[in-house]
């Protein structure tokens, strides 16, 4: 017993110094979550597997509610405030984390890190096809009862309190022309993206712009987002369809509502386009622009 104890105070020691000298390398733990319509279990999850196999960091799909139907029907404030609590809860996250998000999963993705009070810190987030600044077109149902009564309540009224309250995608719907009905009836994208200028909230901001890397991902053959370029936080003017503005040009850009400005004029904002469709990701780009950010990173624990 004595021996076996001098020999684990031997190596603690050892350790100890070991570590107050040299940077330690540790597996940075990342997140995943999936778009509409979609759920954990099946494809995602071994999505999140491969990514997790490439990196050699841990993986985990966060799972909001019951997955296909909550993902259409449970509003995205609520979304995030879940995975603020299921990510407080896991000890695995409780020194930073990575998040990797597909979709519409990329506004339950920023509502916990803007929005998250007393969270562990996210380091990297890779965002796939994200509708960040809106989308300009009800999104196109692809199967199930569920998003045939979203979408036909949704071309019915999108600025109206019980569609906000009961189908998650309304939460980001924004029509150019109708911007001053979106920015007073919408109940989560303006909030979001601080675009009501008396609303404006600056620990939301402060929080976006502590990210180590944001990586934009935009589909170039993206026929599910419109327009594609929302997924770089581009979007049409306010008042139609005509006119695209580029990232830079946009007012969220140029007057900095939530940090991307000043995370870009740092060089920590990454525009990557692929090429495919919607959340379609070839193995070379997945190596190339997903992988590095979720690998291993040197950090000092003393
Ligand atoms: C998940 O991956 C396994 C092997 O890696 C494969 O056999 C299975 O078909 C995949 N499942 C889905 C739903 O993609
Ligand atoms: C991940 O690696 C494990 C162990 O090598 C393997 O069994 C599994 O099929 C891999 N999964 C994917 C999706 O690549
Ligand atoms: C801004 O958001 C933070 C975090 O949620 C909150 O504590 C604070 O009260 C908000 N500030 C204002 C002015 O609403
Ligand atoms: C993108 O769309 C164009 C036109 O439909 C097509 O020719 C091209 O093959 C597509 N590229 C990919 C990578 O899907």
């Amino acid at each position: 017993m004595g021996k076996s104890f001098r020999q684990s105070v031997l190596l603690f020691t050892v350790t100890a110094f070991l570590f107050s000298f040299f940077p330690v390398s540790i597996s940075i733990p990342f997140i995943l979550f999936h778009g509409i319509g979609d759920k954990c279990s099946g494809g995602v999850n071994n999505f999140t597997q491969r990514l997790s196999n490439l990196s050699g960091s841990p993986g985990f799909c966060l799972e909001i509610g019951n997955g296909e139907a909550d993902s259409w029907l449970m509003p995205l404030r609520q979304q995030a405030s879940v995975a603020c609590e299921k990510v407080k809860q896991m000890k695995e996250l409780s020194q930073g984390y990575n998040i990797v998000a597909q979709s519409q999963g990329n506004l339950v993705a920023r509502g916990l890190i803007e929005f998250c009070d007393n969270a562990p810190p996210v380091i990297n987030y890779v965002s796939l096809g994200g509708p960040h600044a809106g989308i300009a077109v009800v999104p196109k149902c692809a199967s199930g009862p569920i998003c045939v009564i979203a979408e036909a309540l949704m071309k019915l009224e999108i600025y109206n309190d019980f569609i906000q309250d009961h189908i998650a995608p309304s939460g980001y719907v924004k029509i150019p022309g109708e911007i001053s009905k979106y920015l007073e009836h919408s109940k989560y994208l303006p909030k979001l993206n601080n675009e009501r200028p008396d609303e404006r909230n600056s620990t939301f901001k402060d929080r976006f712009t502590n990210l180590h890397n944001l990586v934009l991902v935009m589909f170039q053959n993206d026929t599910t987002l419109i327009p594609k370029e929302t997924a770089w936080f581009g979007y049409y003017t306010d008042e139609g369809f005509d006119t695209l503005l580029s990232t830079q040009q946009t007012k969220l850009y140029k007057e900095d509502w939530i940090g991307l400005k000043a995370l870009d004029v740092a060089g920590k904002v990454k525009f990557v386009s692929f090429s495919g469709d919607h959340l379609i990701v070839a193995y070379e780009e997945v190596v190339k622009y997903i992988v590095p950010y979720l690998m291993q990173t040197s950090l000092s624990i003393l």
